[in-house]
């Protein structure tokens, strides 16, 4: 691929994805060019200017396979065939090369643990008698109970509610996630050589890498056993080490071949989505195996500085021993936009709260506030940082749609006791008029709120103070400043702050505090994530007022 003109940073021979910034695109969310309310590769194609000017390095694109949508595309019914409301397989590839050509990398979503209740294996498997092997391909079982009406054991699904279905002869499948979602066997061959030719298929066409889904849960416990007391609430997301389905060391037998085959291609990558605690995680980058694992320890943190301090110094633990890098991620489309997490008091439990409330608990203006410092906390660091769509216009999440949009199942399965995900998954507002603020030509898929005209893309591209505008400066300096040096020092400058030097000379200084503290020594201030006021610290003598950030050379 033609590389972006780095001619004002450093030079680097290291890997494209050691530092890289990588956007996720959340495809039905992000533009929809043909107008039916859905997003689409159209539509992102149309926009990867903007994409570029962000200066990103490479987009992640959940994934836009043949699917019924049951559970946004992650229900995969053809991993070959690109689904129509997205597009079809020559716009991909066409995709591919204009991102190419303006120094964009493209990661692919590859989802390997279940498949859509639509895909060929899954029709053949039910279409057949109990002990075909069609059916070897899924976990399909015996009941228990005299009449086997009982599920094969006590397993839950992520969404809520059992993780077995009955099929219509008696016997159950398995799914973690939705029943739409069978899981696959990965102890039977045919899956790995399945997968490999699929990885084939897209590297062939230019993919730069993969984002693995799910990679921690491939593997079950071949006993089946009860899990009794070891049960995980609803869309949990650390998973125990060796549990009876998450986290078990079987998988990364199966990652092992997979970079087998990527090592046969030039500087491709895979990142794995794991939701495992940090001393395992640190398993899935060995050199044999990912390239990089999300560290979901940033998104999980609350607005605390003991709690980011060690964040920061355990990412970089886990990673560098492997010769991996940090991976940071402070929102994605699974979880509460961090505007308004960090407006919650401490201890709110985001998941339930849209729920549960209490409304008032929310602060809007104090999330945006943090939201903007933390994303001067996250592109300072050393490793690569992946931003969700959405998060460089300071999205709030929008927790109050009305339940009759809501399309995430776990809204159903939990029986009401969760929203779901929907409200990180609103379409992007571009501009700040027309039907569903340029998003397309007609409404969106899901409902925008009223206030989001000021919000949008057009919008904050001509406000130098604009969230947007923070973004675009943060991820220039962090080019110009050069990524190859990935040292890092961990500063102390007080128990509400946390602060780092860089290799490179930037210090990151974030007060999480309630009063002013005073900046270190520096000849220069880079950026600030609040705009000047009477405390402008631009000066030597200058402070930092609470709940923001400053970049000092
Ligand atoms: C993780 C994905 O990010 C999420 O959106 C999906 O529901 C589950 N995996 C199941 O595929």
């Amino acid at each position: 691929m033609s590389a972006r003109s780095t001619s004002d940073a450093p030079a680097s021979d290291a890997p494209w994805w050691r530092h890289g910034v990588v956007y996720q695109v959340y495809i039905r969310s992000f533009a929809d060019g043909n107008g039916d309310g859905t997003g689409d590769l159209a539509g992102l194609r149309s926009r990867l200017g903007y994409l570029q000017r962000l200066g990103v390095d490479a987009v992640w694109i959940t994934p836009w396979y043949a699917s019924p949508m049951v559970d946004g595309g992650y229900d995969v019914a053809d991993y070959r065939t690109i689904d129509p409301r997205f597009g079809t397989l020559d716009e991909a590839e066409r995709l591919i090369a204009e991102a190419h050509q303006l120094g964009i990398r493209v990661i692919a979503d590859l989802v390997p643990n279940h498949t859509s209740e639509r895909h060929s294996w899954f029709r053949e498997a039910i279409a057949s008698p109990p002990g075909h092997p069609s059916r070897d391909r899924y976990h399909i079982r015996d009941g228990r109970g005299p009449d086997g009406s009982e599920p094969p054991n006590d397993w839950t699904s992520t969404f809520g509610g059992p993780a077995w279905t009955r099929l219509a002869d008696g016997q159950w499948y398995l799914h973690l996630f939705a029943p739409e979602q069978p899981d696959l066997n990965w102890e039977n061959p045919e899956v790995m050589a399945e997968f490999l030719d699929i990885q084939r298929f897209w590297l062939d066409r230019g993919i730069d890498g993969f984002r693995v889904d799910v990679a921690h849960g491939l593997v079950k416990d071949p006993t089946f056993s009860d899990l009794g007391p070891e049960h995980l609430e609803v869309l949990a997301t650390v998973h125990p080490a060796n549990h009876r389905h998450w986290d078990r060391d079987g998988v990364h037998e199966i990652v092992r071949g997979w970079r087998r085959l990527i090592d046969e291609y030039d500087d491709r990558m895979l990142v794995a989505e794991a939701w495992v605690t940090p001393d395992r995680l640190r398993l899935y980058t060995r050199p044999d195996e990912y390239h990089q694992a999300f560290s979901f320890s940033l998104l999980e943190s609350e607005w605390d500085a003991d709690e980011l301090r060690s964040v920061i110094a355990e990412g970089v633990t886990v990673a560098v021993p492997n010769g991996s890098t940090p991976t940071w991620v402070l929102s994605n489309h699974d979880v509460m936009r961090e505007a308004t997490r960090y407006g919650l008091p401490k201890g709110t439990n985001w998941r339930m709260w849209p729920v549960t409330g209490p409304v008032e608990a929310l602060d809007e203006e104090l999330g945006r506030r943090r939201a903007r410092a933390a994303a001067l906390l996250l592109l300072g660091l050393p490793g690569s940082a992946y931003l969700y769509q959405g998060e460089e216009l300071g999205l709030p999440e929008v927790w109050d749609l009305p339940t009759e949009a809501l399309d995430d199942p776990v809204w159903e399965r939990s029986d009401h006791a969760q929203r779901g995900r929907d409200g990180s998954r609103v379409p992007l507002p571009w501009e700040s008029t027309g039907p569903s603020y340029g998003f397309g030509s007609n409404g969106g898929w899901l409902p925008q709120p009223a206030g989001w005209s000021a919000l949008a893309a057009s919008a904050q591209a001509e406000d130098a103070d604009s969230t947007l505008s923070l973004y675009r400066e943060a991820i220039a300096l962090r080019r110009r400043l050069g990524t190859a040096d990935e040292a890092i020092e961990l500063l102390d400058l007080g128990r509400d702050v946390v602060a780092y030097r860089r290799g490179t000379g930037l210090t990151c200084v974030v007060n999480l505090g309630t009063s002013p503290v005073a900046l270190p020594a520096h000849d220069r201030v880079l950026l600030r994530s609040e705009p000047g006021g009477p405390d402008d610290p631009s000066g030597p003598d200058g402070a930092l007022e609470p709940d923001t950030a400053i970049w000092l050379m």
